[in-house]
């Protein structure tokens, strides 16, 4: 169980370069297999999450060769529609597969997803709209199976804005015969992503970031193209955050500053600096400004993200005075709360809004990375607390954010990564 050790107080200044989107590209490997020849995927981030997708289509027959960030993947050798790699098991996104095996083999067999600490996660949504395109759904044994003689276009109308819906529909429809609608469809960044994706590989889809997406169905993808995926959304966001609760001088790098709008605004209102250029944006807060209190509420985009809410509501314990964080999206997304009042900050939660009073001066602790986003909360109170902070289960963070010790330690950070954590060290002893 290993654990990142961090001696905080340090201001950190510097320049730091963001990854591409681990959302983006879950949705992009599973796209990827639908077509009908290889292709060159770019600025693919080598976290846990995707090199888990990159092992379980493989595992089905894809050909992927990995180097560095560049992926070359030839799905032509796929014929099984079972998927019974146990690292299906280890991330939710392998629910992509259900609508890419469909388009491909008109058919789809995999476990059931796994819900997570925040929440019930279901998926009806996708079978809804799996059904509407003429497939079965057969539920037992912890699996799920879709069958369809001939998938078809459909009207989809999502009850809830889903981003993995949206996605999963979206590749599914690539190739059924007809035209899908996907109305009150998501309008994330990572969704348009997977589009262009899609059409850059011979697909016909328009609309992805907006509420309506329209998708044509092609009878072949021929593939044969490269494509570079955007950067992370809230990778960035993680660390403009760093950089306002150390009082530091970041600039983040490779990045689409109209995707950071919902924060960048947010860190202007608390007094923060936030320069913007046309892949960079920089964040300080001036000398002698204290960050002022606020309200956040957590929305499909464009609103702010919710894989945001745990990094901010860390920005919000450095505030001077009584701030609100309304999370709208999950059911219950402030577990890692208890891990915060351990370091001394002034929080109470009541169900899906908790309260900040502020400022707090943070105090190192043993605490846990609950989930990924929770652990870069982790990460930031211990950057901007005093003395040492150790966050054991940090395998739970390293799904998604690649080298992040390095990109830390570049700009100013007292981190290091340990193989095994202190409590591990105590129950070994006893
Ligand atoms: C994606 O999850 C992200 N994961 C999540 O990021 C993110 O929190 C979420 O979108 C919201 O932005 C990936 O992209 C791999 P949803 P997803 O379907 O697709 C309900 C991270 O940290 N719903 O948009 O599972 C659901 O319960 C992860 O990178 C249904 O009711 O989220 C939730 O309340 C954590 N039925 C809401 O919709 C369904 O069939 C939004 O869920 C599907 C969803």
């Amino acid at each position: 169980m290993a654990s990142y050790l961090i001696r905080g107080g340090r201001h950190l200044r510097g320049d730091v370069t963001v990854s591409g989107s681990k959302n983006a590209a879950l949705g992009i490997l599973a796209a990827a297999i639908i077509c009908d020849g290889p292709c060159t995927i770019d600025n693919v981030p080598q976290v846990s999450d995707t090199m888990a997708m990159i092992d379980i289509i493989s595992d089905i027959g894809a050909i992927c060769k990995l180097e560095g960030n560049r992926l070359e993947i030839d799905p032509r050798g796929i014929q099984d529609a079972r998927v019974v790699s146990e690292r299906a098991r280890d991330i939710r996104a392998s629910y992509y597969l259900l609508g890419a095996l469909l388009a491909r083999l008109s058919s789809s067999d995999i476990f059931l997803p796994g819900g997570c600490n925040f929440g019930v996660r279901p998926i009806d949504l996708h079978l809804k709209g799996f059904e509407a395109m003429g497939a079965s759904c057969n539920i037992s044994h912890g699996r799920i199976r879709l069958d369809a003689k001939q998938l078809h276009g459909a009207n989809i109308f999502l009850d809830k804005v889903s981003v993995g819906a949206t996605i999963n529909l979206m590749i599914a429809a690539a190739k059924a015969p007809g035209r899908t609608v996907i109305e009150n469809a998501a309008r994330e960044p990572h969704i348009v992503d997977v589009a262009n994706f899609l059409n850059t590989m011979g697909a016909r889809i328009r609309g992805a970031g907006t509420d309506m997406i329209r998708i044509d169905g092609v009878s072949s993808m021929p593939g044969r193209r490269s494509y570079s995926i955007i950067p992370d959304q809230i990778e960035a966001g993680t660390f403009m955050i760093a950089a306002a609760v150390t009082r530091g001088d970041v600039c983040v790098h490779n990045l689409i500053p109209k995707h950071m709008e919902p924060l960048s605004a947010k860190l202007k209102e608390m007094g923060a600096v936030v320069e913007e250029g046309g892949d960079f944006i920089r964040v300080y807060i001036p000398e002698g400004r204290h960050l002022s209190s606020t309200n956040f509420i957590t929305m499909p985009y464009p609103g702010f993200p919710t894989d945001l809410q745990p990094q901010a509501v860390v920005l919000l314990c450095h505030a001077e005075g009584l701030s609100r964080m309304q999370e709208n999206v999950w059911t219950s997304r402030f577990q890692y709360v208890e891990d915060l009042k351990l370091m001394g900050a002034n929080i109470d939660v009541a169900e899906r809004t908790c309260l900040i009073t502020g400022p707090a001066q943070l105090t190192g602790s043993l605490v846990q990375a609950r989930d990924l986003r929770a652990g870069a909360a982790m990460v930031l109170a211990g950057l901007s607390a005093q003395d040492e902070t150790e966050i054991y289960d940090i395998f739970r963070l390293e799904r998604g954010y690649e080298n992040l010790v390095e990109k830390l330690t570049s700009i100013g950070a007292n981190i290091r990564r340990s193989d095994i954590s202190t409590l591990e060290v105590e129950r070994n002893l006893k």
